[in-house]
């Protein structure tokens, strides 16, 4: 089985293990929220409601939520693991929101195939999973092919350059560099620079991770290391550190905004 094949497997697994639990998609449930406060605050930005499109959406989480504080946008969650939908339906109930978001099956790689277009395209750790270049760069294309005249991309996506910072960092207090997991693939700035040159213009990059990541990943890991634990997610320190604000470049989550060409 290729590693695509793979990957997609892996995730329906997570959706049958985890359902509706927030664990479902990532266990550090404290940079979601980094991410989701990111997310709301750019959608807030826009005062006339529009049509948004949450590609890889997971079990609808973070959609939801989105959905909870910025009520005045229509909220469509796609994910491609038919699992991963049937939980977001089910939380959808759970949350007793019924009207103004939807939750389909749908495949980045394939997104101009369901022939919708849409005012904002979000994505939130979808792009990592697409395991090469070819993959990245093909769901880039499909995503600027769905947006309006001047439709907008936020793009929270995985970069190996903060992710190489915070290891270096590591490797000062003498802890193991954190790898790559399996099924991650991250983007690299020159690749992804020459990737959206013909069809987006990138209007901000900021790096919402790396305080977050100094914090849980350095500090906190060598004080574990010290102490003979393994780092526990439940530990009020990962809260206190999703506090601060989006300075450095000591971790991989970037969030992008786009606007299309
Ligand atoms: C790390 S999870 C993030 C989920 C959600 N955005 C969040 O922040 O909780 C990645 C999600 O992307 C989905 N995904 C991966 N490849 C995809 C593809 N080609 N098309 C649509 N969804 C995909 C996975 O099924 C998974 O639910």
């Amino acid at each position: 089985m290729d590693n695509i094949n793979k990957i997609k497997e892996f995730w329906d697994s997570k959706a049958l293990d985890y359902g509706t639990k927030p664990e479902a998609t990532t266990n550090d449930v404290f940079m979601r929220h980094i991410e989701i406060d990111y997310i709301c605050s750019y959608l807030s930005s826009f005062g006339e409601p529009l049509k948004i499109l949450d590609i890889g959406c997971g079990n609808g989480y973070s959609t939801l939520e989105c959905k909870k504080r910025v009520k005045w946008h229509t909220f469509t969650g796609a994910d491609y693991s038919e699992e991963m939908i049937r939980a977001a339906r089910e939380q959808q109930k759970e949350y007793k929101i019924l009207n103004g978001i939807e939750f389909k099956v749908m495949d980045v790689l394939k997104l101009s195939d369901y022939k919708e277009k849409y005012d904002i395209i979000i994505t939130d750790r979808c792009l990592i999973n697409l395991s090469n270049l070819n993959n990245r760069k093909k769901a880039l294309c499909e995503i600027a092919a769905c947006l309006n005249n001047g439709g907008q991309y936020l793009m929270i996506e995985n970069f190996i350059e903060g992710h190489v910072e915070m290891n270096r960092l590591r490797a000062y207090l003498d802890l193991p560099e954190i790898p790559v997991r399996w099924h991650n693939s991250f983007f690299s700035l020159n690749e992804f620079r020459d990737s959206i040159k013909h069809i987006f213009k990138m209007e901000s990059c900021e790096n919402i991770s790396s305080l977050y990541y100094l914090v849980t990943r350095v500090v906190y890991s060598k004080l574990c290391q010290m102490e003979g634990r393994e780092p526990d997610y439940d530990h009020p320190i990962y809260e206190v550190a999703s506090k601060l604000p989006p300075i450095g470049d000591f971790g991989p989550v970037y969030a992008i905004k786009l606007v299309r060409r």
